[in-house]
């Protein structure tokens, strides 16, 4: 039926024009929509129950699920050897979701010191005040994890490497921990990336990634995953993605996918780059401490080279003369940025006991090492010695 002779203007311009040749693009589209138009009410009630059950045409609103959504998903689930991934509007819609979908009032969790300031605050503020316990214990220390665990305790939730100190939880130890309680481990794995690291063979049940970081690549998203090893997790937290809200946009989704496209080739640069960075810091006279995985004086490097197949471009150190010398020498910089984030092809540098972790308490702050003049940088994918000469020039007017 040629509709258009029939109807007005005013109907024709919001008329739903579905393709009706089958298009085949080599890139993603943006499957800019919130509802679809459904092939029946039988279909629409299929879908409403579990789409699952619907057939080819799985989507019934796009807060549930969206077809470059799941392009997205689908990418990060192959990179994490996952049973189903979901994505989300940030890290912490991925963080909250996930501990929310399998938390209840009673229940008690397990988290480690350092962790990312979002983090705590979801553990020690809001699902405190829902009744939802946590222990706070030293991340690297697993015996620690085994002896905080309680006949309520249902999540142990790991972060590694650690933001921004850089330690490590040995991710065998814990998943094994986890198994013979009975209990649900999860990983915040944003600061290994997919290339460095897979929690999942280690025997870790949910990985979670601030897709905003290494998976996105370019500083340019918001965006979250969670991605679980087993189909029952996977249900459960789309049904509570489902009902928060946290749903990723297409638009952002799409560039996830791109990012995605070039996170191998980037990872190479960023573990080679910050290699070398984090040499030259620990042989500069000016730099009190460095803390990088892959550097042998790393208390954890054994463990690192364990479970890690390359070491990530996140480096922590401390100038000699503390918080004031440090304050100067990241407002001297000149290639590498001033600004908070990480993980995208543009190094920066941040304060961490003042700007991303300002919102821990200071005593627990320092118990996670995160003392007060503790630098955390991001190293991108510049050539690294541009990198390498920018911090050798601002470490020279200290
Ligand atoms: C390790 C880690 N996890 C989670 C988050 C939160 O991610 P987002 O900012 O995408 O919500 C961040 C943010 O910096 C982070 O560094």
């Amino acid at each position: 039926m040629d509709e258009s002779k029939d109807l007005s203007v005013d109907t024709r311009v919001v008329r739903n024009k579905p393709y009706k040749k089958p298009v085949n693009p080599l890139s993603t589209p943006i499957f800019s929509t919130s509802t679809y138009v459904l092939e029946s009410a039988e279909h629409g009630k299929l879908l409403a129950i579990d789409k699952e059950k619907a057939g080819s045409s799985p989507w019934l609103y796009s807060r549930w699920s969206n077809p470059t959504v799941d392009v997205a998903e689908h990418y990060i689930n192959d990179l994490e050897h996952g049973k189903g991934t979901l994505a989300f509007s940030s890290g912490m819609a991925a963080v909250s979701t996930a501990l929310i979908s399998v938390l209840r009032s009673g229940d008690h969790v397990i988290a480690p010191e350092p962790v990312y300031s979002g983090t705590f605050e979801i553990l020690n503020e809001t699902l405190r005040s829902f009744g939802v316990e946590t222990t706070f214990v030293n991340a690297t220390d697993s015996n620690a994890f085994s002896e905080a665990v309680q006949d309520n305790t249902r999540v142990i939730y790991v972060e590694s490497p650690a933001n921004p100190t850089m330690s490590l939880t040995d991710l065998w130890e814990i998943s094994s921990i986890a198994k013979s309680h009975g209990l649900i481990s999860m990983i915040d794995s944003t600061f290994a990336s997919p290339i460095n690291q897979n929690p999942i063979d280690l025997g870790i049940d949910v990985v979670i990634h601030s897709a905003t970081k290494y998976l996105g690549g370019h500083s340019d998203i918001i965006a979250g995953s969670v991605t679980c090893a087993t189909p029952e997790l996977h249900k459960k937290i789309y049904q509570t993605r489902k009902l928060l809200g946290g749903m990723l946009s297409p638009q952002d989704a799409f560039l996830l996918i791109r990012g995605i496209k070039t996170l191998a080739v980037r990872m190479e640069r960023h573990n080679s780059n910050a290699l070398q960075v984090a040499e030259f810091l620990e042989s500069h006279p000016k730099v009190h401490r460095v803390y990088y995985p892959g550097l042998i004086s790393h208390p954890q490097y054994e463990l690192a080279k364990k479970q890690m197949r390359g070491f990530s471009g996140m480096i922590a150190f401390e100038v000699e003369g503390g918080l004031e010398a440090g304050k100067k020498m990241i407002e001297d910089l000149s290639v590498i940025e001033l600004a908070v984030s990480l993980g995208g092809v543009e190094s920066l540098i941040e304060h961490a006991a003042s700007m991303t972790h300002g919102m821990i308490p200071r005593e627990e702050r320092l118990r996670g090492g995160v003392t007060d003049g503790l630098l955390r940088l991001s190293v991108g994918i510049e050539y690294p010695e541009d990198i390498i000469q920018d911090l050798n020039q601002s470490l020279s007017l200290l």
